[in-house]
């Protein structure tokens, strides 16, 4: 287990006198969506690169941004990219945008990915509530992160996905006429995508989209007791699925497509939490 207070103690006294203010929400957005961040007011951005001890992103369409930004006077922490275990990170750095966003004691957490359809009745563009997940693969990480964790602590592993977020999301969408699948998120290690073979896994065992983050933020985060919910942007056929070859251009692409329809949801959210 390591100690996150000291790992990243330059990261933290960096942040503590500098940060406008201590923000209700805290977003990360995913492959593709992080043009969200330009669509709200901003009060302070960073560049990763600046923050010690911040991992570099390695991968296009994660801009490696930081921003304290408001929207109908809720204050936002957004997170322009992520870090991934595929880019060769290690789980305490993958987390850290979780770590940060409860060390600036914000108490809610909407984590957004792009993810590739499983279920045959998804199709890129649809948004995706997470229901539930499988992390099988990401047990060992995450007992490495976390240890023996108490009886509380686990019990609080189990509050992903929040019902009652997850409950206004579901209400936000119906307001916006936006229709929003709901499914199991499958996580998988890459470092590429997955094989026709084990989508065709993942299909039978009950998953519905596939993607290569989220559920170690969302297992740290519930762990740490904030309130997290999670979509996902389904920006292309599982592997397989189509006769089309899959790329990270595709991806983004397809991401940038369902950019109005991902701001108007995340907007009602903001406005109903
Ligand atoms: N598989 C895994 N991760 C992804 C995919 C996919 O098909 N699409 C976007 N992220």
């Amino acid at each position: 287990m390591i100690d996150l207070n000291f790992k990243y103690k330059d990261l933290l006294n960096y942040f503590k006198e500098i940060i406008p203010f201590q923000p209700e929400l805290a977003i990360i957005l995913g492959s593709g969506l992080g043009e969200f961040a330009k669509s709200v007011n901003t009060k302070k951005t960073f560049s990763t690169s600046e923050i010690p001890g911040y991992p570099l992103s390695t991968i296009e369409g994660h801009a490696g941004k930081i921003h304290f930004s408001e929207y109908e006077g809720k204050k936002l922490l957004l997170f322009q990219g992520r870090i991934h275990l595929y880019e060769g990170y290690k789980i305490y750095e993958c987390i850290l945008p979780v770590f940060i966003a409860y060390k600036m004691r914000c108490k809610k957490i909407l984590i957004t990915n792009a993810a590739g359809s499983v279920n045959l009745n998804f199709h890129p563009g649809d948004l995706m509530l997470i229901n539930s997940f499988n992390g099988i693969n990401i047990k060992k990480e995450l007992t490495s992160l976390i240890g023996l964790a108490g009886v509380e602590e686990k019990n609080r592993m189990l509050n992903f996905p929040s019902l009652s977020f997850n409950k206004k999301i579901k209400a936000a969408a119906l307001e916006e006429k936006i229709k929003l699948k709901e499914g199991v998120y499958w996580y998988t290690k890459g470092p590429s995508y997955e094989t026709p073979a084990e989508i065709k896994m993942t299909r039978l065992c009950g998953g519905d989209a596939a993607g290569m983050s989220t559920v170690h933020e969302a297992v740290f985060s519930s762990y740490l007791g904030m309130e997290t919910s999670a979509i996902s942007c389904i920006t292309n056929y599982g592997t397989g699925i189509s006769k089309t070859k899959l790329s990270h251009a595709d991806v983004t692409e397809t991401a940038n497509l369902v950019k109005e329809k991902f701001e108007r949801l995340v907007k009602r959210i903001i406005n109903s939490i």
